[in-house]
């Protein structure tokens, strides 16, 4: 599997920003049975931590995260970046290269003693995925685990993110 999903995912050099190499993941998403083996992996490992909630982040996150919720027969919950969700909302900022970004979660999207699979298509630095961590504590719920299509691990966002977990399983499907 992991040969089929690393040839569709295509390195677009100096996008969006001279010096970055992006990881453009649609040849996947356009292939089903590559989509649908991520699809599989994911709610297998929803069914093994026994996830209750399957929470994506947006906005690939959401793409990945949705069809997971829908096999391992879960609900799914949206982590939005601020300012898209209409009701009360708890929210995280975090850093980025350059300044800081923020992201949501409905207050009661998440019950205290829910167990969540956070799902999300690239750990870089890991920044994106501990604020949602946060999130789901400060919910009153459990991060039962986190599934990753890819790691760049040229980063150092594992070892942030494993500090994060504090003992859930990560999950990776790639390293490049
Ligand atoms: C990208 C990627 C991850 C995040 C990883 O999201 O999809 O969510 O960055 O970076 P980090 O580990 O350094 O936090 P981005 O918000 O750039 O784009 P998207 O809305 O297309 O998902
Ligand atoms: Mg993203």
């Amino acid at each position: 599997m992991r040969e089929l999903l690393l040839s569709r995912i295509i390195d677009v050099p100096d996008y969006p920003k001279p010096g970055v190499t992006f990881k453009d993941i649609t040849p996947l998403l356009a292939d089903a049975t590559a989509f649908g083996a991520l699809t599989e992996a994911f709610a297998g490992l929803c069914e093994r931590v026994q996830a209750d909630k399957v929470v994506g982040l947006e906005a690939r996150g959401f793409i990945l995260g949705a069809p997971v919720a829908v096999r391992a027969g879960r609900g799914f919950v949206p982590v939005r970046k601020a300012g898209k969700l209409p009701g009360a909302t708890l929210a995280q900022a975090y850093e980025l290269e350059y300044g800081t970004a923020e992201v949501e979660i409905h207050a009661d999207a998440l019950k205290p003693g829910d167990r969540v699979l956070v799902i999300d298509d690239v750990l870089a630095t890991g920044g994106t995925a501990e604020a949602a961590l946060q999130l789901i504590r400060r919910s009153g719920a459990q991060v039962a685990g986190v599934g990753m299509l890819m790691e760049l691990g040229f980063l150092p966002g594992r070892r942030r993110l494993e500090a994060a977990l504090q003992g859930a399983p990560l999950e990776v499907l790639i390293t490049v």
